[in-house]
């Protein structure tokens, strides 16, 4: 039995705009000790799953589907139960840590809360073990800083008070959110190699959320891409990065930076996420792909095996997708719009339409583009 267990997760919230269908029927597992990175776009729906898990969606947030740990559905369970497992089995770092610190309590004090208030430890012993967590995510001088607010702390001093924070309790489970983001690369750097060892010490498992492949690379042993809400690929890292299956994978590798690359253009994915209040009848990738069919605008493409611990959801044969994509870069816009031809690819950001790639005209094999488009 895993440790962690999402099956077919659905967030949807309610908005003046309708429903926003933020997490598509996500089905996850974890192992005691292992780390998962999840990758995706601003938008694809990284937090609200984490949020779900944990049971702090908004309020106009409602979640459908099972999360169990250990076992024991907590899924929309009651606030008791809920309250335990972030005190003692799952806790998370969230993308901003100024949102989920007090600004006027010293750090001290707010941590020492948690262990008073869940584990019963007198204020004293509970400043102590406050500290000692400090020290260990190697903030200097952590007896003397425990006493400072929040806001006397650097952005990466603030994000190690978070990772103490969050390990506290010794979680079983820990999700980071996005732990580096705001960060410099040095000390994005030094905050993962600090998750790796802490990692290591308390023995947890991690689900690390990140928009960039990069930073999973070196600390995932599996990466599960997420777009539009939904699983794209599903890999251990080095096959992912060595032999990536799905085009939106592609493109997410393709726009990583390259040392070795000197002169040549970054490449970004044309256009951008859809609207997640009006989903894209199809697979919500469309708009963007460069193997999009026919069959791609008709129902999202199930995610299906194909290898030992790898899936995909996309119609495009492996094949296809591995010869790589078919580039349509002088393809006039107008021309693009009508090749596409009435297809109902669901409705985007503004933005899509002006790097709209045209796909293929039938199911299973890329467009081909007539000679004077290409
Ligand atoms: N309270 C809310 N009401 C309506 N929509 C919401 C609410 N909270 C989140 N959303 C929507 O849910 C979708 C997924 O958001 P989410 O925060 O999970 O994205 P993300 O992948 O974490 O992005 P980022 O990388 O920017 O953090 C987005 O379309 C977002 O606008
Ligand atoms: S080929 Fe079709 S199913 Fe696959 S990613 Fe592109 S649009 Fe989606
Ligand atoms: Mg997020």
């Amino acid at each position: 039995m895993a440790l962690l267990d999402v099956k077919d997760l659905n967030v949807t919230f309610s908005t003046n705009d309708g429903e926003v269908h933020a997490v598509n029927g996500i089905n996850l597992s974890l192992e005691r000790g292992e780390t998962l990175g999840i990758v995706g776009e601003s938008g694809s729906g990284k937090s609200q799953l984490s949020f779900a898990i944990m049971g702090l969606l908004a309020k106009n947030g409602r979640a459908t589907g099972s999360v169990t740990f250990d076992g024991q559905e907590i899924l929309n369970a009651k606030p008791k139960v809920l309250n335990q497992i972030r005190a003692e089995n799952i806790a998370m770092i969230f993308q901003d840590p100024m949102t989920s610190l007090n600004p006027y309590m010293r750090v001290s004090d707010q941590m020492a809360e948690v262990l008073t208030l869940h584990h019963g430890l007198s204020k004293s012993a509970a400043v102590a073990e406050s500290v000692r967590m400090l020290d260990a995510v190697r903030i200097p001088d952590a007896k003397g800083r425990a006493r400072l607010y929040p806001h006397e702390f650097s952005g990466g001093m603030r994000q190690r008070v978070m990772i103490a924070m969050a390990l506290l309790c010794k979680p079983d489970v820990l999700i980071a959110d996005e732990p580096t983001t705001a960060l410099d690369v040095t000390v994005q750097a030094q905050i993962m190699k600090l998750l790796d060892d802490l990692q290591s010490e308390f023995g947890m498992a991690m689900i690390l959320i990140t928009h960039d492949l990069g930073v999973v690379a070196g600390s995932c042993e599996r990466v599960m891409v997420m777009y539009g809400g939904r699983v794209m690929e599903r890999a251990p890292t080095d096959p992912l990065f060595a032999d990536p299956t799905h085009p939106y994978t592609q493109g997410l590798l393709a726009a990583i930076p390259r040392v070795d690359q000197k002169g040549d253009k970054l490449s970004a994915i044309p256009g951008s996420p859809p609207n997640m209040s009006r989903p894209p009848a199809g697979c919500p990738f469309a708009p963007r792909c460069d193997y999009v069919m026919d069959i791609c605008v008709t129902a999202p493409p199930p995610l299906e095996g194909f290898a030992p611990g790898r899936d995909r959801a996309c119609y495009a044969a492996i094949d296809v997708v591995r010869a790589g994509p078919t580039h349509h870069e002088d393809l006039p816009m107008e021309a693009a719009a009508d090749e596409m031809d009435e297809q109902d690819i669901g409705e985007t950001d503004p933005q899509i339409s002006e790097g709209l790639v045209v796909g293929p005209a039938s199911a299973g094999t890329p467009q081909e583009l007539p000679d004077d488009k290409r």
